[in-house]
């Protein structure tokens, strides 16, 4: 294939190297001219183990030049690997004036080709979601003929590479994510990634776009909150490589997919309890875990989320089936269900609530279970309903993603446990 690739940093110019060795013709844009020549005369510009070998074998083999303007450079292209910067603005927000600027260009560029050489334009740098639709798509093709809009198909493929292991890590990559306009196949993409061994997810743009902001700010978190528990640990003269060692050996409840989807809150007789009892031992010792403490703050929020959701276009009044009330499926525990919290809500609201859960018997409560379910839901015995089958509701909140089973007359079932 004939690659454009705009922007030649440290992703731009890792991909170009990789890509040519790939056996692939490059040209590369960068409006830095000291770059330009840089590469052009067999130096690369930024220092990343591999690369400097690479630009030497791709420049003996002619697979790879670098130019400042892209003017004439995209006849018969295939594909364009966008990965201009896109630093931190003064409010946080990324600074969007590269990506507008050289989309514009591509644009431009892309107008003036004899033929309408299909060509996929690419996206590599972090935007926020819904760039890609809102300030790409009428830059770029504002600037196309109908002919020509025809013959481009806009995408976003985000890069997992880490500096220092970016050619190893550009080879092995975590996975590989693929969006575009509704989701539909993107051919170059495919045979540029035609031998990489990784999970392959094609999605929309968006999803596509948000995937950097989720893995960059887990990332962030893991490093906090390992930090977080490092200092309460040598607050309190505790061996942190050995709480270390014992947290990651974990993979079947730590570093898992467990506990780490969208959809309900916490809660429970352990984990708000424990987070609470953390959160006073780090004040005490003022180790100021900052993330720790407002854990319960954004689960709260999370509860709130949860009920103007299920309540949306709802009236007071309103028949509510609540399918699923302690805090999770499997168990009778009410102490501290986010379900008996919702619950609570429903009823201030004014909804005409009925509670079912296959597990509760509430005749059946006993010790701080029913004194906790008593406190907070003293109605409890009133809305639990154990026959609920052929029973005519007006929306069924679901708790648990098992609501179809109860056969209820109710067609109007918002699902708070997968988001
Ligand atoms: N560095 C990483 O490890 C990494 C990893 C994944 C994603 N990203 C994202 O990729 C993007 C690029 O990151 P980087 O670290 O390679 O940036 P960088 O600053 O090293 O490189 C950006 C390049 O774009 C060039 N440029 C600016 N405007 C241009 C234009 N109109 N036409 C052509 N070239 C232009 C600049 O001269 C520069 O050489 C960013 O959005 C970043 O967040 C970076």
């Amino acid at each position: 294939m004939k690659v454009a690739i705009f922007g030649l940093g440290y992703v731009g110019f890792t991909a170009a190297c990789c890509i040519a060795q790939d056996g692939h013709e490059v040209v590369g844009v960068d409006v830095s001219s000291a770059k330009v020549d840089m590469i052009n005369s067999g130096k690369a510009p930024i220092s990343e183990p591999g690369l400097a070998d690479m630009l030497s074998d791709a420049l003996a083999t002619g697979r790879i030049r670098a130019v400042t303007q892209c003017d004439g450079e995209l006849e018969g292209v295939d594909l364009i690997l966008v990965c201009v910067g896109t630093p931190s603005a003064a409010d946080g927000a990324h600074d969007m004036r590269y990506i507008a600027e050289v989309s514009r260009n591509i644009g431009n560029a892309l107008s003036k080709r004899e033929t309408a050489h299909p060509v996929a334009v690419v996206y590599r740098s972090t935007m926020r979601p819904g760039s890609c639709d809102g300030l790409i798509a009428p830059l770029l093709f504002g600037e196309l003929s109908d002919e020509h809009k025809e013959s481009v198909q806009l995408g976003y493929n985000p890069e997992f590479l880490r500096e220092g292991s970016a050619v190893k890590d550009y080879y092995a990559p975590p996975k590989i994510v693929i969006g575009t306009l509704g989701g539909e196949p993107c051919k170059q993409l495919e045979e540029l990634n035609k031998d990489l061994d990784a999970p392959r997810f094609t999605v929309g743009l968006r999803e596509a776009e948000i995937t950097k902001f989720v893995d960059n700010s887990f990332h962030a978190l893991k490093v906090a909150f390992a930090n977080e528990i490092g200092r309460v640990c040598v607050e309190e003269g505790i061996d942190v490589a050995a709480v270390h060692e014992i947290f990651v050996s974990d993979t079947k409840l730590n570093i898992s997919p467990y506990y780490l989807r969208p959809g309900g809150a916490f809660g429970g007789s352990c984990l708000p309890k424990d987070v609470r009892a953390l959160n006073f031992i780090a004040e005490d010792i003022g180790a100021q875990t900052h993330i720790i403490n407002t854990i319960v703050r954004s689960n709260e929020a999370h509860k709130l989320f949860l009920f103007n959701r299920a309540t949306k276009d709802l009236e007071p009044g309103a028949k509510v089936l609540l399918n699923g009330l302690a805090f999770k499926q499997a168990t009778d525990d009410l102490r501290e269900s986010p379900n008996l919290d919702l619950a609570r809500r429903l009823i201030a609201a004014g909804y005409d609530l009925t509670v079912y859960d296959e597990n509760l018997d509430p005749a059946e409560l006993m010790g701080s279970n029913l004194g906790y379910s008593y406190s907070h839901l003293p109605r409890l015995g009133e809305i639990i309903s154990t026959d609920v089958q052929g029973k005519k509701f007006d929306r069924v909140i679901d708790a648990r993603g098992d609501a179809g089973r109860l056969a209820v007359d109710c067609t109007d079932v918002v699902s708070i446990e997968k988001l």
